[in-house]
């Protein structure tokens, strides 16, 4: 009888990056080299998202063993170098998913960074001024790229990564007037009609830990500071993986079993 395989996830988001938090990152990276099989990374990775940034913290990403999968957050965007920052992580080996989606071991990874607008009845229309018809427009253009990453998954398991909140719940705790900034609604039609099996996203930073979308999808707010309240720096969440292949040796970056698909 085959034993269940599984996936060991650990997500974390929020991470802001700057070269004086060197040492929290040392140690968390290092432990999840022990107790996951994949390192899911939900935005925000750095403060500004300049190279010279992007590259310190490639660097210290070198010591995770296992298969790294990221999404940018609006503070990687700010330096306004957000494809070179791929390709800086891309050179070490990390999967980064701007609608893009990826196959470790029989699991289906999809993301994008998500956007702002608001939550339900409160979700910005695309009404009025040129400029509130374009922000409305980027908020539904990621949810179109969740979709088609999510739709090309043929996997059982499918896991979003996200920087914004799909869901209001998750953000609860932050400052409601700040609300429509934490999140868009708009990403929750793709991960509910396109089987997401387990969402994670960042952001919010002083939001809730977990809740659940409407259909019962579990979604988790892996924001640092979040997860620090709770005495943890990454939340772990197992799945099965049928292609799973054990235990792996001195599998660098991504490289380790992943199967990218564009
Ligand atoms: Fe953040
Ligand atoms: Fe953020």
């Amino acid at each position: 009888m085959a034993r269940e395989r599984e996936l060991r996830i650990a997500a974390v988001g929020d991470l802001h990056f700057d070269s004086s938090n060197r040492n929290v990152l040392r140690d968390l990276f290092l432990e999840v080299n022990r107790a996951a099989d994949v390192l899911v990374l939900c935005g925000d990775l750095t403060t500004t998202g300049r190279p010279e940034q992007m590259r310190a913290f490639a660097e210290e990403l070198s010591t995770v063993r296992i298969p790294v999968v990221a999404v940018f957050g609006n503070h990687d965007h700010d330096g306004e170098a957000v494809e070179e920052a791929a390709t800086i992580l891309g050179e070490q080996g990390v999967q980064v998913l701007d609608g893009r989606q990826v196959t470790i071991e029989g699991v289906g990874f999809a993301g994008v960074k998500g956007f702002a607008g608001g939550f339900g009845r409160g979700t910005l229309a695309p009404f009025g001024e040129a400029l509130i018809k374009e922000f409305v427009q980027h908020a539904i253009e990621e949810a179109l790229k969740l979709e088609n990453a999510l739709r090309s998954l043929e996997t059982e398991e499918k896991v979003a990564v996200l920087h914004y909140s799909p869901i209001a719940e998750t953000v609860v705790g932050e400052p409601e007037a700040i609300y429509p900034f934490l999140g868009s609604s708009r990403l929750l039609t793709p991960l509910e009609t396109h089987g997401a099996t387990v969402i994670f996203h960042g952001h919010a930073h002083h939001g809730a830990p977990e809740a659940r979308t409407p259909a019962g999808v579990p979604v988790f707010n892996v924001a640092l500071p979040v997860l620090q309240r709770e005495g943890r720096t990454y939340r772990l969440w197992s799945l099965k993986a049928p292609e799973r292949r054990g235990a792996r040796k001195g599998a660098g970056g991504a490289a380790g079993g992943a199967r990218s698909e564009s």
